[in-house]
């Protein structure tokens, strides 16, 4: 039956540049819609940068800029580097859109009709020289603990204490400079605890993964708060209704952005959002999301779509982090690289084929170790994938005008690969990349095992083994082409690429079972190259940024 499914991977903060981190769950969503596709699904993957907020606000007055004019740069920039990773959104929107807003009012309201909202006065640390209030990072001082100086936010980086920003020692404003004073404002929230039974029974529905689950439960029968969903004057986001200079946080237009840019999508395309959207629809709707933000996506997330009479998403899948060299990415060591440095330097398929084979439906933190990355494309890619069709091809175009046999000398071997198409199906449904990238590198073994044993080039210096030659390297080609299906969501293209060199229109799963025969092909190209030290390298020096040059935390 086909499916209809809308994905969402989280949506980037505009105001920094996308790095390898953020590719984890890019690279993981995009393989898996790039596979629901394949099987003739109806899947819409929607993403979006996230425009709003303080951070983005004070980013741009500094580059002495319009928060507007900062936004925009960054989507060009995050569209350019996600285009080159082959990272296939249907629709990349903002949430500084008019879909979202209406959208956010829209739910908003639905909300405080049900009652999930109230108001009450809040004190809080303001800058009495910026006039505004200021969010806990924005406040820096002495550690209560270890005296450490300029320390931010609510923990010490030296002794690892944690407190409340109100217990720094000496605190000052980090965009002023000026102390801090407490001032009181009246701030709205969502009643979140009168959405706990639903909460219950949603998180233990099967929508989450088990220990996602579990973590949920702790929260649960540790009691729901009410959540502060209003910042005061001056914010960069949306103003709400009925209430002059209060601005909803970031937090509850970012998770709205989903639907905002699904609509602009419907809207370009007459997709039905409605049918999406209704509480009984019968579509689908997934969220790829860190695992850094599951409460506002596993609890914030489905109570405001419930309140507001919303469907619920399908499913919640969170990933880990990703460490380099088994460390924290870090810019002094040059393991904070940027999208563009890497595409700087390597093929974008040889990250996405790494974090594949490194993917599981955990939320395990992932390695990305620059040695064993690689080796790994080495061998398995360059070495074992792609050499299929490199020890083919020759004999073919050569001997044979480029043609292909009319018949499979080898239909069981075909079979065998052919057969393990469920079980590798299986494995990327439930994001077992990792599994299936075993599985298929383990069928290249195969191919080429075939192919050393068969010998097609001693073959081919003896007389009267024309056919012989054809037919082994006609399986070869058709072995290397299941290969290639099967890797299609992981290589988008080196897939489109081999394509071309078999000369076939674009493969689809259900294509598996047929082989190509009597059919000419074309010159083979090197599909990909070998990973050279030097190259990342390379990438590590232009991630090193020393004190002075970096500008990030
Ligand atoms: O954590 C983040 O990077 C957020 N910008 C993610 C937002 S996801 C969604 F809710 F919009
Ligand atoms: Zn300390």
């Amino acid at each position: 039956m086909q499916r209809k499914i809308l994905v969402t991977s989280a949506l980037p903060y505009a105001n920094g540049s996308i790095h390898l981190g953020h590719l984890v769950e890019y690279i993981q969503t995009d393989i898996w819609v790039r596979f629901q596709k394949m099987q003739g699904h109806e899947c819409h993957y929607v993403c979006a940068d996230d425009a709003h907020g303080t951070p983005i606000m004070l980013r741009a007055q500094s580059e002495g800029i319009t928060p507007e004019t900062l936004i925009a740069n960054i989507a060009k920039e995050h569209q350019t580097d996600f285009k080159d990773f082959s990272i296939g959104f249907d629709n990349f929107h903002s949430t500084h859109s008019d879909e979202n807003k209406a959208l956010a009012q829209q739910i908003y309201l639905a909300n405080r009709e049900a009652g999930h909202i109230t108001t009450r006065t809040i004190s809080q640390a303001y800058d009495p020289e910026k006039e505004m209030f200021l969010p806990d990072r924005f406040i820096k001082g002495e550690c209560p603990k270890c005296g450490a100086n300029d320390q931010y936010g609510d923990n010490c980086e030296v002794c690892g204490a944690t407190y409340a920003p109100t217990d720094l020692i000496n605190p000052i404003s980090a965009v002023s400079g000026a102390t801090p004073i407490t001032k009181e404002s009246e701030h709205y929230f969502f009643k979140l605890a009168n959405f706990e039974s639903a909460l219950k029974s949603w998180t233990t529905g099967g929508h989450l993964q088990d220990e996602v689950s579990n973590k949920l439960d702790e929260w649960l029968e540790s009691g729901l708060r009410d959540w502060d969903i209003s910042r005061d004057a001056p914010y960069f986001g949306f103003e709400i209704p009925d209430a002059p200079d209060k601005f909803f946080y970031v937090w509850l237009d970012a998770p709205i952005g989903y639907l905002a840019s699904f609509k602009h999508y419907c809207e370009r395309t007459g997709v039905d959002f409605d049918e999406y959207m209704k509480p009984d629809s019968t579509t689908e709707m997934v969220h790829f999301i860190g695992k850094d933000i599951i409460y506002f996506h596993a609890l914030f997330w489905p109570a405001m779509l419930q309140g507001a009479n919303f469907r619920l998403p399908n499913n919640i899948y969170a990933h880990g982090f990703l460490t380099v060299d088994g460390k924290k990415m870090s810019k002094s060591r040059g393991t904070f690289i940027n999208a563009r440095t890497y595409l700087n330097y390597l093929n974008p398929e040889y990250l996405r084929y790494y974090y594949a084979a490194k993917l599981s439906s955990g939320i395990e933190d992932i390695d990305l170790n620059l040695e064993d990355f690689q080796n790994r494309i080495n061998s398995d890619l360059v070495g074992k994938v792609i050499n299929i069709a490199s020890r083919c091809a020759g004999f073919i175009n050569k001997g044979f005008e480029g043609k292909l046999s009319s018949s499979l000398s080898e239909p069981i071997l075909f079979k065998e690969f052919v057969d393990k198409s469920t079980a590798i199906a299986d494995k990327m449904e439930n994001r077992e990349f990792g599994h299936a990238m075993r599985e298929i590198i383990g069928l290249a073994d195969k191919a080429n095992q075939y192919i050393d044993e068969k010998k097609p080039w001693t073959l081919a210096k003896e007389e009267g083994q024309e056919q012989q030659v054809q037919d082994i390297c006609t399986m070869g080609i058709n072995l290397f082409r299941v290969l290639i299906i099967y890797l299609k969501p992981v290589l988008p293209e080196t897939a489109k690429q081999a394509e071309t060199f078999l000369n076939i229109s674009p493969l689809q799963w259900a294509d598996i079972p047929n082989p190509i025969l009597s059919q000419g092909i074309n010159k083979f190209k090197p599909l990909m190259t070998r990973v050279e030290s030097e190259k990342i390298q390379s990438i590590q020096e232009d991630s090193i940024e020393t004190m002075s040059t970096s500008t990030e935390s």
